[in-house]
């Protein structure tokens, strides 16, 4: 077996220190002297926003676009879009969640592409290579966007959460700075720690792991074990591993891919609008049943080279974090297109046991219990 994946792709500088997102506007200027910051509501609030925008180096011209909503719809991409043809930046940065790097990462990405966000997502069209360059500074631990070359973007109008992808979507610059997590909310660090968790697994089982992407998963499972509690109770240490943790969990998942939980999670989270992390938690002990006998080798050696048992581990935390099933007792209005989405996710497809429709109808009946 190869070590490494067939085509690595990996953020071509990657800066982890403390206050390093005060410097963005340096770190950016070797890609031009025009930029465009997308970042949410709390960067404002928290008057980061001023800090980092503070006194750019001589020359520079940084404007803000703040994404207002929460998961990026497709709609969302394409005001961004038409935004930066306006006025054709030298480069776009994303300060934010996953929902920020998702958003600025499609738009950057889609900016001279013919048809619309809904098109690509939908029509399994080429899409074209990325035409800005994206710098990524991640305020949560994470989605691990900011080592991905994959946008998840929603379409309400649909009841769709589908991703895009194209291998120039990586970004170029990547700011892993712990003082950004410092205002990340309680519930936020809960669901977006438990979805790195996840996808460290998941990536840790998927049939297209290599050794090179199952040590970085590895890697991060075990850390994400030990550092995600603490960082929920406030512990500013823990910060910063739980940011190195979620980027090894992306830099995994760019090139193993996921596996069911995932394919579930996405169909799933547009229905029932809960956090995508926790959703992926729910899904877990369902998905582990079925994938049992096959990962079980996984699950050995997690145990005894770090005493590590995912699903009660899981189970610990949605305790601790005082977390609440959001299925239990819902109902599904519509199994068969939920059933059809699963089928065909690219996680899905990387689950290490196949999946067929009779496994995703049995894996709801015991998700929805
Ligand atoms: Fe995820």
């Amino acid at each position: 077996m190869n070590l490494l994946p067939a085509s690595l792709l990996l953020p071509q500088q990657t800066v982890a220190a403390e206050g390093a997102a005060l410097r963005l506007t340096a770190l950016a200027a070797e890609f031009g002297p025009r930029g465009v910051l997308v970042h949410g509501r709390s960067l404002q609030r928290t008057g980061l926003l001023d800090a980092i925008l503070d006194e750019p180096p001589f020359g520079m011209r940084v404007r803000a676009w703040c994404h207002a909503g929460a998961e990026p719809t497709v709609d969302a991409v394409d005001a961004l879009r038409a935004d930066l043809k306006a006025d054709r930046p030298d480069w776009v940065a994303a300060v934010g969640g996953g929902s920020v790097i998702d958003l600025a990462k499609a738009a950057a990405g889609l900016l001279d592409a013919p048809q619309s966000a809904a098109f690509y997502q939908t029509h399994n069209a080429e899409i074209p290579p990325a035409a800005l360059p994206l710098i990524a500074a991640p305020t949560t631990a994470g989605t691990g966007s900011e080592a991905t070359v994959v946008a998840v973007l929603t379409d309400p109008s649909r009841t769709l959460k589908q991703s895009i992808r194209h291998p120039t979507y990586l970004p170029r610059l990547v700011i892993l700075d712990p003082c950004l997590l410092r205002s990340c909310p309680p519930a936020t660090r809960a669901a977006a720690g438990l979805d790195a968790f996840v996808q460290a697994f998941e990536s840790f089982t998927s049939r297209h792991a290599t050794p090179f992407t199952r040590a970085l998963s590895e890697l991060a499972v075990t850390r994400l074990a030990r550092a995600l509690l603490p960082f929920y109770e406030g512990d500013s240490d823990a910060a910063g591993e739980m940011l190195e943790a979620s980027y090894l969990a992306g830099v995994a998942l760019s090139h193993a891919r996921l596996g069911v939980i995932h394919g579930l999670a996405h169909p799933l989270g547009a229905r029932f609008h809960a956090a995508h992390g926790l959703v992926c938690a729910c899904c877990l002990p369902a998905c582990l049943a079925f994938n049992r006998d096959v990962v079980a080798r996984d699950l050995d050696a997690l145990h005894a080279r770090h005493g590590l048992d995912v699903e009660s581990q899981v189970t610990a935390w949605m305790t601790a974090m005082k977390l609440e099933n959001p299925f239990a007792g819902q109902r599904l209005a519509d199994r068969e297109a939920l059933i059809r989405e699963t089928l065909a996710s690219g996680s899905t497809a990387a689950n290490p046991r196949p999946v067929t429709a009779d496994d995703v109808s049995a894996l709801l009946n015991a998700i929805l219990a």
